[in-house]
């Protein structure tokens, strides 16, 4: 089969189409024929052994993904198709089947088949979506499903959401929305017009206006990018609220303070943990028409490294998507 393999850490020049052996699917397992993926953070950020994020954190990437080179030599998480053979220990799915998921850090998706445990987070494809918007469907809303969950019940509160415009924080104003909250959402210029579309109650565009000056507080505040920080967004917090965090050490420790200090606590659990309920749910919400990922740019795999500069550039609105194969 066609598969984008790499077979040491670097940049995206290091990504190159292979043909490579079919996966077999174990007794437990889907053979997927992949339709559409995603290029997403996960995958630079492994693909480059989290050089950009230290030497501490490289390194505990190194020994989560291979401490010499990648163990996996595909990468992509995200992932919709077809189930094209099951294993015989496997009762959910059959052949034919349309299906999406995630595989997170077991990756493999940047290939025309991946094979996928039947109990891991797959299910089927939500009803008249397409592949493009099945396959980048899972990677922001699970995260933003983790770390809004963290705040607790979200019905009637105020929440703000810093990197509104990503593939998280897209996720993030709807999930929160879906959870009953009355959303801010904050972003620069270009990302005001999609976050918007996706229901935010109010859009702030960071470039003109400061959200740390808003008079009334936040029981949440949520940063979906990565950028912000607790010191700075404290004052807006309510007493009793929480500031959530996708990333960052600090945020480890700054968790484990504030749950024995001071009246505004910072949540942030490492690792995160996903489930197939999570993407059945997340099946149910597009089928709702509650929530639906925001696609900015679609690459045809043989483009991934174009598609993976841009990923890095942090500058997407929402998802980057790779269509695989004809269809
Ligand atoms: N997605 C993953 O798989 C994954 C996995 C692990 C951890 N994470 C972490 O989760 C966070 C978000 O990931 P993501 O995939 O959602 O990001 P993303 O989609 O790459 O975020 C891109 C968006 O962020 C906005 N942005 C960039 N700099 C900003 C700033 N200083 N302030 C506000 N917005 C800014 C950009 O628009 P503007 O520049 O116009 O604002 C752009 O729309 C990151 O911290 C990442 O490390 C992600």
């Amino acid at each position: 089969m066609k598969a984008v393999v790499y077979d040491r850490y670097g940049p995206p020049g290091v990504l190159r189409i292979e043909q490579v052996p079919r996966p077999t699917p174990g007794d437990g397992e889907v053979l997927v024929r992949v339709r559409a993926t995603t290029v997403n953070r996960l995958d630079c950020h492994t693909r480059e052994a989290n050089r950009s994020n230290g030497l501490v954190i490289s390194g505990v990437s190194r020994l989560v993904s291979g401490v010499r080179r990648p163990r996996q030599p595909i990468l992509g998480s995200e992932f919709a198709g077809e189930v094209e053979a099951a294993g015989p220990a496997v009762t959910r799915f059959r052949a034919g089947d349309r299906v999406f998921g995630n595989t997170g850090l077991a990756f493999g998706c940047h290939a025309e088949f991946t094979c996928v445990p039947e109990t891991a987070r797959v299910a089927p494809m939500p009803a008249s979506v397409g592949l493009e918007e099945a396959a980048a469907a899972t990677d922001g809303a699970l995260n933003a499903l983790w770390c809004l969950r963290l705040a607790g019940p979200l019905q009637g509160r105020r929440v703000l959401v810093y990197g509104a415009s990503g593939a998280i924080g897209t996720a993030a104003v709807q999930v929160a929305k879906v959870f009953g909250a009355e959303v801010t959402a904050v972003c620069g210029p270009k990302g005001v017009e999609a976050v918007t579309a996706i229901g935010a109650d109010r859009v702030i565009d960071y470039t003109t206006e400061d959200f740390t000056s808003d008079r009334e507080g936040y029981f949440s505040v949520f940063d979906a990018v990565g950028k912000e920080s607790f010191a700075h967004c404290r004052g807006v917090i309510e007493p009793g609220g929480t500031y959530l965090a996708t990333d960052g050490p600090r945020n480890l420790l700054l968790g484990f303070w504030t749950s024995r200090f001071g009246d505004r606590k910072v949540k942030f659990k490492l690792p995160p943990r996903y489930t197939q309920q999570d993407v059945v749910l997340i099946k149910e919400l597009m089928e709702a028409g509650s929530y639906r990922p925001v696609i900015d740019r679609v690459y045809p795999i043989e483009d991934v490294t174009e598609a993976a500069r841009y990923v890095e550039t942090q500058q997407k609105i929402g998802n980057v998507v790779l269509t695989v194969g004809d269809r």
